[in-house]
C-alpha cells in the first residue's frame, strides 16, 4: 500500500473511491469540473497493486477568520472503496494530507463532515453546525418590511457571473468560515447546474437585488412544483441567500417568502379523522379528510379534539331512549332521529355542545 500525491490525469481514479458511494463512477464532465478548481497535488491517492482504492484532497481556499483573511486547505473528496476499509487507509490519507498542508504553510484545514464521527480523531473540531429550515408561507411573515429600496432582477447564467460574485466577495470578507471563490469556482461548482443535483425540482434560479445599479443581495433557488388535489404545494429551495445588510438580506428572503403559487398549508394531524389547518391567522379543523369542517373552533373545552361524535351520538340517542322520546317507534332497525342528528353536527361546527 502507497499513499502519495495523485499525478496529472489521475483525479478520475482518485475521485472514484468516493463516489463508489454516490452510486456511480464519476461522469467526465464531473472530472473536468474538478480538475478546473483542484490541482492534482492536492489530492492524495492510496494505491494497492495499480490500483488506487482510496483519496483525500484538498481545495485552495483563501479563508476568512477573525480578523483577518487565512490560506487554507478545503477537504473533500475522501473515500476508500468498501473492499478495502478498516484497515487504517484513512488514516494514512490524512496523516500525508496534514502533512502536506502543514508544509505548505497553511494554518487552517477545514471541511464539513457528511459524517461528523470519523474527523475528531485527526484533529478536527466542530467550528460551526449547518440544518435545513422549512419556512411555510403563512409563517414568512416579518414584523416589519424591510426598506432596502432596491429592485429584483432574475439573470441569466452570464449575468450571474459578473453580477452575483461582488455580493459573494463583500460578505465573505468579514463573516469567518467563507470563504473567496475565483470565477472557476463560481464557474464550475456554485452556478453549475448540474441535472444530478435537482433532486426533482426545476432548473437554477439565479435574482439579484439591485439598488442604483449596485448589487446587494442575491439568491439561487429553485421551483419545485407539486399539485394534490388540484392545488399547487411547490415549494422553493433555496440554495444560497445572502446579503451586504442585514436590509438587503431581508429583502432577499422577502422575495423568496413571496414567489407566489407555491402556497402548502400548515396541517396538523390532531387525532385520528382530525386534522388542523392554520390559514392566515385562523384554524380551520377538517374531519375525515374534510366531511366535516369547523371553521372556527377554539382550544379549550369543547374544541373539536375533546369532542368526539361517536360517543355524543350514542348519549344522545340513550338520553332519547331513556326520556321516552322513542316510544312510539316500531321494533327494528331505525334512522337516528334527524333533530339529534343536526345537534351534534352544530356542535361540531362550532366548538361547543
Ligand atoms: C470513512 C472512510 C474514508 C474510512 O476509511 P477507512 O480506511 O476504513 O478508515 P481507517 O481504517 O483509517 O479508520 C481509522 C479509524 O477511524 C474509524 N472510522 C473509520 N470510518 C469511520 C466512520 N464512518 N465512523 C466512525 N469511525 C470511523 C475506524 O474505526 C478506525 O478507528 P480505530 O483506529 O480506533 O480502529 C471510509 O469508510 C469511506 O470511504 N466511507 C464512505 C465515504 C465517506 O464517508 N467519506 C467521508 C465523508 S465526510
Amino acid at each position: 500500500m502507497e499513499v502519495r500525491r495523485a499525478r496529472s490525469g489521475e483525479i478520475l481514479a482518485g475521485l472514484t473511491p468516493v463516489s463508489h458511494y454516490f452510486g456511480s463512477v464519476p461522469a467526465e464532465d464531473t472530472v473536468q469540473r474538478f480538475a478546473r478548481v483542484l490541482p492534482p497535488e492536492r489530492m492524495h491517492v492510496a494505491e494497492e497493486d495499480g490500483k488506487i482504492v482510496g483519496g483525500a484532497s484538498a481545495f485552495e481556499f483563501q479563508f476568512t477568520v477573525p480578523g483577518a483573511i487565512v490560506p487554507a486547505a478545503g477537504v473533500t473528496i475522501v473515500g476508500v472503496l468498501p473492499t478495502h476499509r478498516r484497515r487504517g487507509i484513512l488514516t494514512q490519507l490524512m496523516r500525508a494530507q496534514l502533512d502536506d498542508i502543514r508544509e505548505r504553510g497553511e494554518p487552517v484545514a477545514c471541511l464539513w463532515a457528511s459524517e461528523e464521527t470519523i474527523y475528531g480523531r485527526y484533529g478536527y473540531g466542530m467550528s460551526a453546525l449547518c440544518g435545513d429550515i422549512e419556512i411555510l408561507r403563512v409563517y414568512g411573515g416579518f414584523r416589519r418590511p424591510p426598506e432596502h429600496g432596491g429592485v429584483f432582477r432574475l439573470l441569466s447564467h452570464e449575468e450571474a457571473l459578473e453580477v452575483i460574485p461582488p455580493v459573494w466577495a463583500r460578505v465573505a470578507a468579514e463573516t469567518p468560515g467563507m470563504f473567496a471563490r475565483p470565477r472557476e469556482w463560481w464557474q464550475a461548482r456554485a452556478l453549475h447546474d448540474s441535472e444530478g443535483r435537482r433532486d426533482g425540482a426545476g432548473e437554477m434560479m439565479r435574482v439579484v437585488l439591485e439598488r442604483d445599479g449596485e448589487a446587494l443581495a442575491y439568491a439561487l433557488y429553485r421551483v419545485k412544483m407539486d399539485f394534490e388535489s388540484g392545488s399547487s404545494t411547490g415549494e422553493v429551495r433555496v440554495l444560497e441567500a445572502l446579503g451586504v445588510s442585514p436590509e438587503a438580506t431581508a429583502g432577499i428572503w422577502r422575495y423568496l417568502l413571496d414567489v407566489d403559487w407555491l402556497d402548502r398549508h400548515p396541517s396538523t394531524p390532531v387525532r385520528r379523522h382530525l386534522e388542523r389547518f392554520e390559514l392566515d391567522g385562523r384554524r380551520v379543523y377538517l374531519l375525515n379528510r374534510g366531511s366535516l369542517v369547523n371553521l372556527a373552533a377554539g382550544l379549550g373545552i369543547g374544541a373539536p379534539q375533546l369532542f368526539d361524535p361517536f360517543a355524543a351520538i350514542m348519549l344522545l340517542g340513550l338520553d332519547a331512549i331513556l326520556s321516552g322520546q322513542t316510544a312510539d317507534l316500531p321494533n327494528g332497525v331505525q334512522r337516528y332521529p334527524r333533530p339529534l342528528e343536526a345537534r351534534v353536527a352544530r356542535a361540531l361546527a362550532t366548538g361547543s355542545v
